[in-house]
């Protein structure tokens, strides 16, 4: 019974001494070319390996990354559990990066920016926080720590889910009228929601046209969400007051790229969360032993809902 890393050897070895503590009785590994295939039950990985078959006796594949997008699990037998990275690490960076965001785009750093860059020195009128909407796009693990993290700087909070959702100081909307209700009064609008056939293309024309005028965008979901043409006009037409934007399709974002050099876009190269590896095998530890006592890991993916 074996543990194969398949991912940097920085966070490996991070891993490595952790189930060394923690998990001595599992063999660990970094090194596809030696392992034995039959004795690996479980793998942690970023994208799915192709030579996955080889490993007859697997039992969990683990995503490094708190996605699962990546994974092409046509190859990953049904009987498989798949689970996403649930740690607290990525989780305090999403908060802290949706924060930054959120009052990036509440302070009108946009518009700041470039009258710096044009030496203009003016004030611009400034909606105070408890007239400020904010609504998240999914309600999973991130989202709800979002939401918790905004909450002392007395914004309106709510989100949007498939399932209704209750949570405590936040109005919970969900299917399709509600989606509409929601964006209808939101000012600031969060995308913490999976990539999935259905979200694909999910910021487009249509959704910014239910946004009342002026309202912005923080996008730290996954690129194929945004329609980028969509969110330039909305931006150019003044639909739309500003976007803070971490990811992006493709991903490096290609030179010459409109989002480059746009005033009413901060753009970050896909940085508003990472694994830490310290919490993340934490995490993992902590599945494997739940998995061994016969219970559910946390962050077990639906493979039908495909997150
Ligand atoms: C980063 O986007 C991740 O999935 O962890």
């Amino acid at each position: 019974m074996t543990f194969l890393f398949n991912s940097d050897a920085r966070r490996g070895h991070v891993f490595q001494q952790a189930f060394a503590r923690e998990l001595p009785d599992l063999p660990f590994s970094m090194d596809p070319t030696s392992v034995d295939p039959d004795a690996v039950r479980y793998l942690i990985t970023w994208t799915v390996p192709d030579d996955l078959p080889r490993y007859r006796n697997l039992e969990v594949l683990f995503s490094i990354g708190a996605g699962i997008d990546q994974f092409d699990t046509t190859n990953v037998p049904d009987h498989v559990k798949v689970v996403r990275m649930v740690e607290d690490g990525i989780t305090r960076m999403m908060q802290e990066y949706v924060t930054l965001g959120v009052l990036a785009l509440h302070r009108n750093l946009p518009s700041y920016l470039s009258q710096q860059h044009r030496q203009v020195w003016n004030a611009l009128p400034q909606v105070q926080a408890a007239e400020r909407r904010i609504g998240v796009l999914g309600l999973g693990n991130l989202g709800q720590a979002v939401l918790e993290r905004l909450k002392p700087f007395g914004f309106v909070l709510s989100g949007w889910s498939r399932n209704q959702r209750e949570l405590e100081g936040v109005t919970c909307f969900a299917g399709e009228a509600g989606l509409h209700a929601m964006l209808s009064t939101t000012d600031i609008v969060i995308c913490l929601l999976p990539l999935t056939d259905e979200t694909r293309g999910f910021l487009n024309v249509d959704l910014f046209e239910k946004l009342p005028q002026g309202a912005s965008l923080v996008h730290v979901g996954r690129g194929p969400q945004l329609v980028s043409e969509d969110l330039l006009a909305a931006l150019d037409s003044g639909r739309l007051a500003g976007a803070v934007i971490d990811v992006t399709d493709p991903e490096p974002l290609p030179t010459g790229h409109p989002f480059w050099n746009h005033d009413r876009i901060l753009l970050t190269p896909h940085i508003a969360s990472v694994t830490q590896p310290h919490s993340a095998a934490r995490t993992v530890i902590d599945n494997i032993k739940r998995i061994r006592a016969g219970l559910d890991p946390f962050g077990l993916v639906d493979r039908r809902r495909g997150y």
